[in-house]
Formats: C-alpha cells, sequence, structure tokens
C-alpha cells in the first residue's frame, strides 16, 4: 500500500471481487445501458448507419474515470452489431509483433477493444496508424542486410479504446478515433435504476428508499453501486433477514466507511489535506499528490474529478481550492479568505 491512500470498498477500479458478477449485471443492449444519453444517442446513429452501408464502425474511444461502462459499452457495441470483440489492453501487448498479430487475425467487421489504451507503447501504437487509417500493416520479415517490409491488407474493424487517462494519449493516435465520446458521471435516479436491475439479477430485496440510498452514495459510478449492493445485501442478509431499506443501507455503508455524502477514506485524505497542511489551498496538483502519496495523474483523472464536479474542491490557476462544501464535510468551521 501506498502513502496514505488505501484501497478500499470506494476504490472504483476493478476488484477481483468484481470479475465475477460484473459480467452477470452487464447490460447486453443500449436500451438496456441506462444513462451516458449523449453517448447512447450519438452511437444508435453511427451504428444505424454503418449498418446500413455493410460497413465496420468507425473507430471509438472512450474516456473517463474507471467503473462508468466503457468495457460494457463495448460489449454492447459489438451485439448491436453482430460482430465478434477481441479484448486485450495496453499494457499486455508488448511488440509491434503482436499488435500486428492480433490485428491480422481479425475478420471483417470485428471490434478489436483495447482497455487502457494510453499504456501502449509507441512503436505498437505506430502499427495501430496504418492501420486505423486504411486498413493495413506494415511488417518487417528478416534481419540486418537482408531485411525487408512487406504490407499487408487487414479487414474492415474497429477499434474501441478506453482510457481514464486521455492526456496521456497520443495526438496522433487520438486523431484516428472517429467517434470520441467522454463518459459522465452518473446521477442519483440513473444509479437508482442500475441498483434496482441488478437487485433483480442478484435476487436481493431492496426496497426504493434502501436503493435511493445505496445510489446516493455511489460517488456516480456504476461499479460502486453494484459493489456496494453487495456488501449491503450480505449485511441484510445476516442482520435483517435479507432485506434492504433505507436504515439498513445507512448502517452498512457507515460501517463500508461511506460517509453520508457518499465520500470515502480517500476522498477524506485529499480534503483534509487541502484543509489543514494547505489551509484550504491554493496547493498546486504535484505538491497536493507528493503530500497525499499518490501520482499526480491518477489524482487528477481518478480521484478528483468525482470531487470537483460535486464542488467540494475548485480548480484555480494557482491551484486546488477547498469549498465550503468541503470545511462542512470535514466538520471544520469554513473561513471565508
Ligand atoms: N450504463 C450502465 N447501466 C447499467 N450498468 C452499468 C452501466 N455502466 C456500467 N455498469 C455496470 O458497472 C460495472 C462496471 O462497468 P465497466 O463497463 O466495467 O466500467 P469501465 O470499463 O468504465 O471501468 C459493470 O458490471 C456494469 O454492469
Ligand atoms: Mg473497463
Amino acid at each position: 500500500m501506498r502513502g496514505y491512500m488505501e484501497k478500499r470498498i470506494i476504490s472504483t477500479q476493478i476488484t477481483e471481487e468484481d470479475y465475477g458478477i460484473e459480467n452477470s449485471l452487464r447490460p447486453l443492449s443500449l436500451d438496456d445501458y441506462v444513462g451516458q444519453n449523449k453517448v447512447k444517442s450519438n452511437l444508435k446513429v453511427y451504428i444505424e448507419a454503418a449498418k446500413e452501408r455493410g460497413e465496420a464502425l468507425d473507430h471509438v474511444l472512450f474516456y473517463g474515470p474507471p467503473g462508468l461502462g466503457k468495457t460494457t459499452l463495448a460489449g454492447i457495441i459489438a451485439n448491436e452489431m453482430g460482430v465478434n470483440i477481441k479484448v486485450t489492453s495496453g499494457p499486455a501487448i508488448e511488440k509491434p509483433g503482436d499488435m500486428a498479430a492480433i490485428l491480422n487475425n481479425l475478420s471483417e467487421g470485428d471490434i478489436l477493444f483495447v482497455d487502457e489504451i494510453h499504456r501502449l507503447n509507441r512503436q505498437v501504437e505506430e502499427v495501430l496508424y496504418p492501420a486505423m487509417e486504411d486498413y493495413k500493416i506494415d511488417i518487417m520479415i528478416g534481419k540486418g542486410a537482408t531485411a525487408r517490409s512487406i504490407r499487408l491488407e487487414l479487414p474492415q474493424f474497429t477499434l474501441i479504446g478506453a482510457t481514464t487517462r486521455a492526456g496521456l494519449l497520443s495526438a496522433p493516435l487520438r486523431d484516428r478515433f472517429g467517434v470520441v465520446s467522454h463518459m459522465e458521471f452518473y446521477t442519483v435516479p440513473e444509479l437508482e435504476k442500475i441498483i434496482i436491475r441488478s437487485a433483480n439479477v442478484l435476487n436481493v430485496d431492496i426496497d426504493s428508499d434502501g436503493a435511493h440510498e445505496l445510489a446516493r452514495r455511489s460517488r456516480g459510478t456504476p461499479r460502486l453501486a453494484n459493489r456496494l449492493l453487495k456488501r449491503v445485501r450480505d449485511f441484510a442478509q445476516v442482520k435483517y433477514n435479507g432485506h434492504i431499506n433505507k436504515d439498513v443501507a445507512d448502517y452498512a455503508l457507515n460501517l463500508l466507511d461511506v460517509d453520508r455524502d457518499g465520500l470515502d477514506r480517500n476522498d477524506r485524505v485529499i480534503l483534509t489535506t487541502i484543509v489543514d497542511k494547505f489551509d484550504g489551498g491554493p496547493v498546486g496538483i504535484e505538491t497536493l499528490a507528493a503530500s497525499i502519496g499518490e501520482d499526480s495523474g491518477t489524482l487528477e483523472d481518478v480521484y478528483e474529478p468525482y470531487l470537483i464536479q460535486n464542488g467540494y474542491i475548485n480548480r484555480t490557476p494557482r491551484g486546488r481550492v477547498a469549498t465550503k462544501a468541503a470545511y462542512d464535510n470535514l466538520g471544520r468551521p469554513f473561513k471565508q479568505k
């Protein structure tokens, strides 16, 4: 474990525990996919058009914090297009030859899903440029003086990339995506819908107040909503005959260290650091990151967006500033500067 930030229940990164249930909870069609309405309506048009023309869908990039449904959407696109999807990830492809082999094995119309696409190394990435643009790759055969490059034609395919760190994507790669979609945090009513749907799939007894309480405290993130549902269910099963209402949800979430505003320990470490160590800010992102023992990019792309969107932190030219809401959450008196 690094620094003060810990991996706890609230982490939005996928955990071992999620793997089993996530697949069973993944919606399979756009209509079952809750929220992200802008992304969804755009995709509907592109999918429709590509199908009508009998062509592969344009390359798609999804970016945004973890747990918001990027992988799920890639699977849904494959379903809706009626094509195969091959799943890999940036760090898994080490050599240009590996990427060439993957591309060469695709069939007409297939989707190649590359998760954490910002972690592809440069040489591997360069194989993608002509592949994405012209469905071609050049591969080197032989070594030294007898080496020569031959050109391979690829089937028309769709690359779907997902990243939590859009800022780390190189411009040439980013520019080759025809569709670039930013994933938004979910609203409480949207999360309620997801929780109720998941409860049905998992056969969990939850009432609407219970679902509301869970939704409110899920950090705008479906992965977290599903994980909290499972934890609260276990708790309800042992103590309350398996029924989840508002009180049970509240009690269990408090035990799980998710506070009344839905903030977790990491959030509170960030807020406390700005308030106590830096007198409420402004404090530069690098300094803040160093003092909580986290990498500044992760802080910026994974932890901070929710706090900024919900008004706990302001981003100013001189650095991050804690707002009144942050002081209120921590139970400290707010001093106007
Ligand atoms: N829009 C949605 N509607 C219903 N469930 C969702 C939605 N988005 C995500 N989920 C659920 O949340 C979990 C995490 O989603 P995932 O696609 O793996 O997120 P990401 O790839 O962005 O980290 C999945 O199990 C999925 O069931
Ligand atoms: Mg994913």
